[in-house]
């Protein structure tokens, strides 16, 4: 008989969450009332910010945020080649240039490359909590003092995992938020957020996201219609209050995934967590195979057994043909290109059960052994 059909991620979904959309659809208020306050409100308390301020997507709440933050043309922003393509557009469409740096063996922006990048251009920093593990922000920040930059965290994939306790997008003073479908915390369609410890930013960004609208027809500056909707706050809400249960779901899966695999020597696993260092959120469980056809031959035969999987990131950005267009041919990074010939992303979501992440493993050793 055929394994049953795992997929690669599934939304959390309830019946709390059913009843206040429609609660919220009978109210007749649509955008930027109420709810969008008290999700805003609620987020900051959860991270341990000043500010959170929510925009139509993580692209569009950093679009707002780097016009905010006055970023110009020239400018340099060190970022880890290996994220989503989306982490670098903001950037460039305020005319500023990606610097891509290598990661090291936890998936994220690798420090000491990232020091040998800086220039007098530099002006900032964008590291990616990838996958849910926070990137090493202690030595970034030594970095980002030293040289005088900010630092904006990249929390797309790492809505409440920890560095020595403290909430990642907390850690620095800028932060961004995806509320994406997939994300550990979702608003059932596109959604984003900044967070900010200032004031002025997060008075700007308002502003920006509304028609830079100041009152009703008070217009001080040009601005956008990126504003968020009520229903999908709602939705925020309520996957907030269960947000440390799902991720706990997703740590337990991952410490499934590890007790079934850590025999298999020809796999790699994720990197552990460091005591009282790290805590992972698991957005992704991500191994490492010693070669790209025993990658391509793994999710191949994986897929043949109903098991879905992923690769995040199939092509690094600065080998992307969008920035090549831009900025020719950029110098090799030799741990992000071998990386992404061979990692594979496993299916994770807080659902999944103990028996699918052993029938996930189980067709993963029947494949390896092939
Ligand atoms: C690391 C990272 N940064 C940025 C983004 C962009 O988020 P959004 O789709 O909300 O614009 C994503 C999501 O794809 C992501 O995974």
């Amino acid at each position: 008989m055929a394994a049953a059909k795992v997929p690669l991620s599934r939304v959390y979904q309830s019946e709390t969450i059913d009843r206040r959309i429609l609660e919220v659809v009978k109210g007749g208020n649509y955008i930027l009332g109420p709810e969008c306050k008290a999700f805003e409100q609620a987020l900051a308390a959860y991270l341990g910010v000043k500010h959170v301020v929510l925009s139509s997507s993580w692209t569009a709440a950093v679009h707002l945020l780097h016009l905010a933050q006055g970023i110009k043309a020239g400018d340099e922003i060190l970022v880890p080649s290996l994220t989503a393509f989306p982490s670098i557009e903001p950037m460039i469409h305020v005319g500023a240039r990606p610097v891509f740096c290598d990661v090291d063996d936890t998936y994220t922006i690798d420090p000491g490359d990232a020091r040998k990048r800086i220039t007098s251009r530099t002006v900032g920093i964008l590291p990616v909590h990838l996958y849910g593990r926070p990137a090493n922000i202690d030595a970034l920040k030594k970095l980002a003092d030293a040289h005088g930059l900010w630092i904006i965290e990249d929390c797309a994939q790492s809505h409440g995992a920890k560095w020595k306790g403290k909430r990642v997008g907390s850690l620095t003073e800028h932060a961004a938020f995806s509320f994406y479908p997939s994300k550990n915390l979702t608003v059932y369609g596109d959604g984003g957020a900044i967070a900010t410890s200032s004031d002025e930013i997060a008075a700007q960004v308002r502003m920006l996201r509304n028609h830079g609208r100041k009152d009703k027809y008070l217009h001080e500056t040009v601005g956008f219609n990126l504003r968020f909707n009520e229903i999908q706050a709602a939705v925020g809400r309520e996957q907030l209050k269960v947000l440390e249960d799902l991720n706990a779901a997703r740590r337990r899966a991952a410490h499934w995934y590890r007790r079934e695999l850590a025999d298999v020597k020809t796999l790699t696993l994720p990197p552990d967590d460091r005591d009282g260092v790290t805590e992972s959120v698991y957005h992704m469980f991500v191994i490492r195979l010693d070669s790209h056809d025993a990658r391509e031959s793994l999710a191949r035969s994986l897929k043949e057994q109903g098991i879905e999987t992923g690769v995040h990131y199939p092509m690094p950005n600065h080998l992307q043909p969008a920035i090549a267009n831009l900025y020719g041919a950029l110098p090799a990074l030799a741990r992000t290109e071998d990386y992404v010939k061979r990692i594979l992303s496993l299916p994770m979501f807080p659902a999944i059960t103990q028996g699918e992440v052993k029938t996930v493993c189980d067709a993963i050793k029947r494949s390896l052994v092939r």
